[in-house]
């Protein structure tokens, strides 16, 4: 095992103020982000929870340098990010790895770009923590959405980035597979602490995994509520019977479903009409 690869020290620090973002077309405009500030420290794991179209991704996005906010900063440990670099590495919910490469081609792509005088072992050593070894020189559609995902991962983690951004990164995989890559992810994020940032519809995910759990009002959204998760590490999926597990849920249902409701212009107490024969 490379030991250099892992860190002592948790890095990755991400300060965001007044962040804005309107998309605008010829006769749109559409805002995207109300003002948002936010503060992550290095090596915390943050999930974002929030309806669909409130800004989840194109926050992510800005983080990512993808895209260049129209108002306000993102820092990242001090530096103005203005556009994509190695130390922030993306996973999507749909595996973007390239269809003509091998797995183990896929991976080496970003330490080559890094100048990695070791592309070789680094492939071997992520393959291995992802379990993979086997499958370096498949294809990607010869492997399953879950192993497409971790072949994801692994690339993402073979930049040794500071940050690891993952919008809706299970989304697409079914219950069991989902709830075994909580629990890889976890032990990976236990050897590299890098900053983490989660996107996810799924309650219980971001519980299971986060630091904290952000929670977003619904368009144009902003966050409305940061929440700190108590619970003790390491944790196995047994954690959702917790009192302090259950406890969390039901914050971030009714948080949710007041923001589903407002967006559908239903009023949470609403009641049926009185039928008059
Ligand atoms: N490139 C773009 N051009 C114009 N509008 C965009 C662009 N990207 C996103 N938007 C708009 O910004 C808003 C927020 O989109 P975003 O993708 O960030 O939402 P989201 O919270 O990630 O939603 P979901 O949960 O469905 O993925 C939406 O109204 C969307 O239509
Ligand atoms: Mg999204």
């Amino acid at each position: 095992m490379r030991s250099e690869y892992k860190v002592s020290e948790p890095k990755g620090s991400i300060n965001i103020t007044d962040l804005g973002m309107v998309f605008k077309s010829r006769d749109v405009t559409n805002v995207a982000l109300q003002t948002t500030n936010l503060s992550i420290s290095p090596g915390e794991f943050v999930c974002i929870l929030g309806p669909s179209g409130c800004g989840k991704s194109t926050l992510l996005n800005v983080i990512a340098g993808f895209l260049k906010a129209s108002e306000g900063q993102a820092l990242l440990d001090g530096e103005l990010i203005q556009e994509p670099g190695p130390e922030r590495s993306m996973v999507f919910q749909h595996h973007s790895l390239l269809p003509w490469k091998t797995v183990g081609e896929n991976i080496e792509m970003g330490p080559r770009l890094t100048g990695d005088l070791e592309v070789e072992q680094t492939v071997s050593y992520f393959l291995d923590m992802v379990g993979l070894s086997a499958y370096r020189d498949h294809y990607p559609e010869q492997l399953s959405g879950g192993m497409q995902q971790r072949v994801g991962i692994a690339r993402a983690l073979a930049t040794n980035p500071r940050v690891l951004l993952m919008d809706e990164p299970f989304g697409a995989l079914d219950y069991q597979t989902r709830l075994v890559m909580q629990e890889n992810l976890l032990s990976l994020w236990d050897e590299f602490k890098s900053t983490v940032v989660f996107i996810t519809h799924d309650v219980d995910e971001a519980i299971f995994l986060s630091d904290r759990i952000l929670v977003m009002s619904s368009a144009p959204g902003c966050i409305i509520r940061d929440i700190k998760n108590p619970l003790k590490r390491p944790r196995d999926q047994l954690i959702s019977s917790d009192p302090i597990f259950i406890k969390l849920k039901r914050e971030c249902l009714e948080l949710i479903r007041a923001q589903s409701m407002t967006k559908l212009n239903i009023k949470a107490d609403h009641q049926r009409p009185e039928i008059k024969p």
